[in-house]
């Protein structure tokens, strides 16, 4: 008989990435529990997706990040922990740890990643900074012994492919297109069911325990250039091609306000440097999701594009 299936709580499932995480928790049939804020509840958006959840089977706790009895006692009722908390509350992140130090049951904690190897990236300021308080985070939950998965999913399809990677529009161009460097370093795209399916598939693998997953499926590792010629394919049509160098994107991120030359950095890291694909997954710190799991049909850069054609 299969061994049950861990009973997982995902701290952020209401986020943007977390909704997907809670989805794919209760569909591959893990008891699935959601700490939920109350006033998410009275939020329109937000109460259609915990409506949704719901119907999924997922249990609702009500409790907050900085209530420390909500979170223990939240904890004590399953065996995983799974933070998708966003941007600005990563640092508070050490409010989990401390409470599964107390709880003492957790035999798995993903913290919120979901992006670059943080530790292996070379991104520039002022993404820099909050790459290493994800960094810290993860030596805070090494130093306390705690069982752990990294979840590197790298690009969110999302974010980059409705725009074809481009600045300022509201869908992938059809007359020019604007690369980064020389287009040539390879990116990863993922869709977002897909993140959460090969996060949940890990929770019970002793292969990623105390490993970082990156989730790289080989037809979803490309350059800008590759990018833009299946986009050229789609369409039938070739696009004028502007380059900007390295240079001039990195003066254009010192010059930029805030959120822009977050974004601007983020391009910078990913497009230029290549730093979702320019180090080998060596097997003592790293495993690759879609070897992992071959079975899972990912969703490919192309099909994904195929909607917006
Ligand atoms: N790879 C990529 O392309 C990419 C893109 C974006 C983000 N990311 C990463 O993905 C991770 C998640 O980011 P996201 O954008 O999905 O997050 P998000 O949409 O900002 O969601 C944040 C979640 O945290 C919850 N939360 C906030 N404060 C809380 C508190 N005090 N107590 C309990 N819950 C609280 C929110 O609940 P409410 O609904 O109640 O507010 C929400 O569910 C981050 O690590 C981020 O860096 C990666």
């Amino acid at each position: 008989m299969a061994a049950e299936k861990s009973k997982i709580l995902i701290i952020g499932g209401t986020g943007y990435i977390g909704k997907f995480i809670v989805e794919a928790s209760a569909k591959l049939g893990h008891p699935t529990f959601a700490l939920v804020r109350e006033s998410a509840i009275s939020d329109p958006v937000k109460g259609k997706l915990i409506e949704n959840f719901k119907s999924l089977g997922v249990a609702l706790i009500f409790g907050d990040l900085y209530d420390h009895e909500s979170l223990v006692k939240a904890i004590k009722q399953v065996d995983v922990v799974i933070s998708t908390v966003g941007q600005l509350q990563i640092a508070d992140q050490v409010k989990i740890i401390a409470a599964i130090k107390e709880a003492g049951n957790v035999k798995r904690f993903l913290p919120s990643e979901f992006g670059t190897d943080v530790d292996r990236a070379h991104v520039v300021e002022p993404v820099k900074s909050t790459f290493a308080i994800k960094s810290q985070i993860r030596r805070a939950i090494e130093a306390e012994g705690i069982p752990y998965t990294f979840v590197s999913a790298n690009a969110f399809s999302g974010y980059f492919l409705p725009t074809l990677c481009q600045l300022g529009v509201t869908a992938p161009p059809r007359d020019k297109v604007t690369i980064f460097g020389d287009g040539n370093p390879r990116a990863v795209f993922n869709d977002e069911h897909d993140i959460g399916t090969y996060t949940i598939r890990t929770i019970d693998d002793p292969r990623t325990l105390n490993k970082i997953l990156y989730i790289k499926p080989p037809r979803n590792a490309l350059g800008i250039n590759e990018l833009v010629a299946i986009w050229e394919k789609l369409i039938g049509k070739t696009l004028e091609k502007k380059y900007v160098s390295e240079e001039q994107l990195l003066k254009d991120i010192q010059e930029s306000p805030l959120p822009m030359n977050i974004i601007l950095a983020i391009h910078h890291s990913a497009f230029v440097i290549g730093d979702l694909d320019n180090f080998v997954i060596e097997p003592s710190f790293g495993v690759e999701a879609s070897e992992l799991y071959p079975d899972v049909e990912y969703t490919t850069v192309e099909d994904y594009l195929k909607q917006f054609v």
